[in-house]
């Protein structure tokens, strides 16, 4: 299947997967590649060195364009894309941040550049440092997502912008990706979908749950790390999501948090100062790292938190990623031609 996206990355089919951390790692990346769309992998829990074998590996493991995700605000993130810059990584996609450098070093060596957004303004802002496409997330995303749900927001984000549009939340099958090009998009990032596949390093734990609960089992809160953000419904994920945590002990927590994602302490305290308004966001954020690696990790979730979108009531098995991506690609050119058979 072609679309402009398709052209601009070089990949087969219009399905990306997005960074998630802890789980776009350097063999669900190339599964997703070697399938024929572009896996990102995600360098939020990373430091440089790590980032850069993670790089390594995944070039070992295929030969297809593949991307890096830069969450800019995050203590770390400049250095970690730093490297793919260096690395001359195909695709480097930011969020969160001021990405104009990134682009100008990526454009150099031939590189492509995906800036993700959730409100038109940020999607203008975006297209006029020169980004050369948009990771467009709709509310009902897993993890960060909009205010404004996909439905409404491609469409006014493709209509506002040139460049390439990649919508996300709330795509899990093909029927989805029918309708994500019907909208204006070019191509669907599935979150939620690709991590509970084989290759996905997601605990077969939470692979199981997903299958369970359904399309309204999530909580959408910016109680847990900050940002409003979505959940897997759990006793745990209501009961942490009630109030938000006091600020003295999310700060505490975010300097021991400091030591899990490897990055040293002063680095997170230096960003506290640097950042006086991203204060509480830093040490929310730091604070939920260990519930959320408790979840994806180690599968439980009386401790953890676990991202998941909507697409949750999508999820009915756990296919390997050439797999689904085959079947994605059937179910939306039946729909395609389905759709022609409803009009009257
Ligand atoms: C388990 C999990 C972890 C995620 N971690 C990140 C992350 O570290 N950074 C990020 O920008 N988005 C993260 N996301 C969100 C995805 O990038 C994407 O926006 C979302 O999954 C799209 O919604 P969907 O799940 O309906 O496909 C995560 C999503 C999941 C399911």
């Amino acid at each position: 299947m072609k679309t402009r996206i398709t052209e601009l990355l070089g990949i087969e089919h219009p399905i990306l997967l997005p960074g998630m951390s802890w789980i776009s790692k350097p063999k669900l990346v190339a599964a997703v590649c070697n399938a024929g769309g572009l896996g990102i992998l995600a360098t939020g829990p990373l430091t440089p060195e790590q980032t850069r074998a993670s790089i390594r590996e995944i070039r070992e493991l295929t030969n297809k364009p593949f991307g890096i995700g830069c969450t800019l605000m995050m203590p770390g993130a400049k250095e970690n894309a730093e490297v793919a810059l260096e690395e001359q990584v195909p695709v480097i996609n930011f969020s969160l941040g001021k990405g104009d450098w990134l682009v100008q070093r990526a454009h150099e060596y031939g590189g492509k550049v995906i800036a993700t957004v959730t409100t038109v303004k940020h999607a203008l802002s975006a297209q006029s440092i020169g980004a050369d496409a948009l990771l467009v997330t709709g509310h009902e995303a897993a993890a960060h997502g909009g205010d404004v749900t996909s439905l409404v927001l491609v469409p006014t984000i493709a209509d506002a912008v040139d460049i390439p549009v990649i919508a996300t939340g709330g795509f899990g099958d093909g029927r989805g990706l029918l309708a994500a090009l019907s909208l204006g998009a070019d191509g669907i990032a599935m979150g939620s979908r690709l991590a509970t596949c084989q290759e996905s390093p997601l605990h077969q734990n939470i692979k199981n749950e997903a299958i369970k609960k359904d399309q309204g089992d999530t909580v959408y809160s910016p109680n847990f790390d900050g940002i409003p953000a979505r959940y897997m419904k759990t006793p745990t994920a209501v009961k942490l999501t009630k109030r938000p945590m006091s600020f003295p002990i999310a700060a505490i927590k975010a300097t021991q948090a400091a030591k899990l994602v490897g990055q040293p302490v002063w680095k997170i305290m230096l960003g506290l100062f640097v950042m006086f308004d991203k204060i509480k966001l830093l040490a929310y954020f730091g604070a939920a790292t260990p519930r959320l690696m408790a979840a994806t990790e180690e599968g439980d979730l009386d401790k953890g938190m676990q991202f998941i979108g909507q697409t949750q009531g999508l999820i009915r098995d756990i296919p390997s990623v050439a797999e689904l991506i085959e079947r994605v690609i059937r179910q939306a050119e039946s729909a395609h031609q389905n759709n022609g058979e409803k009009l009257v």
